[in-house]
């Protein structure tokens, strides 16, 4: 017979995905052109007489059932067009392909005005969870053609993974909504990483923490209310020992700080400054991976400038301190990422359901935590939330940790230990509730020199005014 579902490109993420799909009861052919990872599929799903795969493109998309369900899992960028075209001389009217790339937002929009136009129906759908996801059940968040979901809707709801028994796939919107979405994960995802860096380094630096002690305090924090993936992939850092040579102790100790990126938590913050929203707590994440790939530089600089001697604090004091400034500004991240989502949502006629996104973000994805939980309930309650700090959910949360994120950005600069992330999302807080910033006079000064105009607090109209 026939297979339920194709999927092109049986990188491990691909294989895995195929995998996943076959154990929930549906019938996969993957085709990819390179025979050793053909091979590979077979030998892992072969046994399964629900798993199938060729190089051959031609055999596969004649495999499979009508309308054709195929997702790609390749690399974004070239390689999603040219295997679209390849794909095209093969399939028919009213067949589906999605796209489970992280694709830039425009090109899936390209392509799917493309697509459309041959009677093909386009998703793109961004997966999360790495390689384990795709296995055991990744957070799916497709966007595109609504009635064509339908279609995709069984499969991918068996697959995804589960929170307290529903899952974390949904339909989210039309044209690239789905890979937007996924961007801004990826974007609150640098943000979340960025903040665990810091809150890592100041505990050891002021707090004098041994990777043990901090083995034992993030698997504490997971136990609370910063349950999230990240905090619990964080706390088995800490434990891991070094493989290559057992005698250097702990790995992450011989990691270099440097850190790379693909584009996508950028890409975030470029969109953000077109759209005029700002999320600073992500754009410094980013800004931090660059400076950290400075390294030649970085260490040259220190040699100019004395660094202050650091005070160090009593650790348990210091422990609580962290927790509640993490807790605080991984709120401010998520509100700013969703921020950008509900504005996004208005420029691009998306129509984003923001407790849609945040419940299917509650396992899965990289970015899942006990706070999403909370989140979705927020704006369950009030779909026009403009920002998660006004909601009545989260003033409380925000009063009782604002303190300590303050306590320890003061003690960090005084010290000299760097915490961007934690420093923007406090400046972030602190400027989005207040009434009145000095901003009246960048407003002055434009007028002063280039007679930009200002207008005024107590009457309606546009001003001017020759400076003395
Ligand atoms: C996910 C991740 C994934 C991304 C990695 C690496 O949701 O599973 O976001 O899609 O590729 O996080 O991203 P960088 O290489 O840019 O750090």
């Amino acid at each position: 017979g026939k297979y339920d579902f194709g999927l092109v490109g049986l990188g491990v993420m691909g294989r895995n995905f195929i995998l996943n799909v076959a154990d929930n009861g549906f019938s996969a052919f993957g085709h990819d052109l390179d025979p050793e990872k053909v091979k590979a599929l077979k030998e892992e799903g072969g046994h399964e007489a629900s798993v199938n795969a060729s190089t051959s493109i031609k055999t596969f998309v004649q495999a499979l059932k009508q309308p054709r369900k195929i997702m790609l899992l390749v690399p974004a960028g070239k390689i999603v067009d040219s295997v679209i075209e390849s794909l095209l001389t093969h399939i028919d009217k009213g067949d589906i392909i999605i796209d489970g790339g992280n694709s830039f937002f425009t090109d899936t929009d390209r392509r799917e005005a493309y697509l459309q136009g041959r009677g093909i129906n386009f998703f793109g759908a961004g997966v999360s969870g790495g390689a384990k996801g795709a296995r055991l059940g990744p957070s799916i968040m497709p966007g595109g053609s609504k009635s064509a979901y339908a279609h995709i809707k069984p499969i991918f709801e068996a697959v995804a993974a589960k929170y307290n028994g529903e899952p974390c796939v949904a339909y989210l919107g039309p044209k690239s909504s789905g890979n937007y979405v996924k961007m801004v994960h990826n974007g609150i995802e640098y943000g979340l990483m960025q903040l665990t860096s810091e809150v890592y380094d100041l505990l050891r630096k002021a707090g004098k923490f041994s990777n043990a002690e901090l083995h034992d305090t993030f698997t504490k924090w997971n136990e609370g209310r910063l349950q999230s993936f990240l905090i619990e992939i964080t706390s088995k850092i800490f434990k891991q020992k070094d493989d290559l040579d057992p005698g250097k102790g702990d790995l992450l100790d011989q990691i270099l700080d440097k850190a790379k990126q693909k584009g996508t938590g950028k890409w975030t913050s470029q969109n953000a400054m077109d759209l005029g929203i700002p999320v600073p707590s992500i754009d410094i994440a980013v800004s931090m991976r660059e400076i950290s790939a400075l390294k030649a530089e970085r260490t040259a600089a220190e040699q100019l400038y004395d660094k202050p001697e650091v005070e160090v604090l009593d650790k348990a004091g210091l422990e609580k301190m962290a927790e509640e400034a993490l807790y605080f500004s991984f709120i401010i991240t998520y509100a700013q990422g969703l921020h950008q989502l509900a504005d996004a949502s208005k420029e691009y006629d998306y129509n984003l359901n923001i407790a849609t996104i945040a419940k299917i973000w509650r396992a899965g994805c990289i970015i899942r935590a006990g706070l999403l939980a909370d989140i979705s309930e927020a704006f369950e309650e009030n779909p026009d939330l403009p920002n998660l700090l006004v909601s009545p959910h989260f003033v409380e949360k925000v009063k009782g940790s604002v303190a300590s994120a303050r306590s320890l950005v003061a003690h960090a600069a005084k010290n000299g230990i760097p915490l961007p992330g934690l420093t923007n999302s406090l400046t972030y807080f602190d400027a989005y509730t207040a009434s009145r910033l000095p901003l009246n006079l960048i407003q002055a000064q434009r007028d002063y020199f280039g007679s930009h105009t200002y207008e005024r607090l107590d009457q309606e109209g546009i001003f001017h005014t020759e400076w003395e």
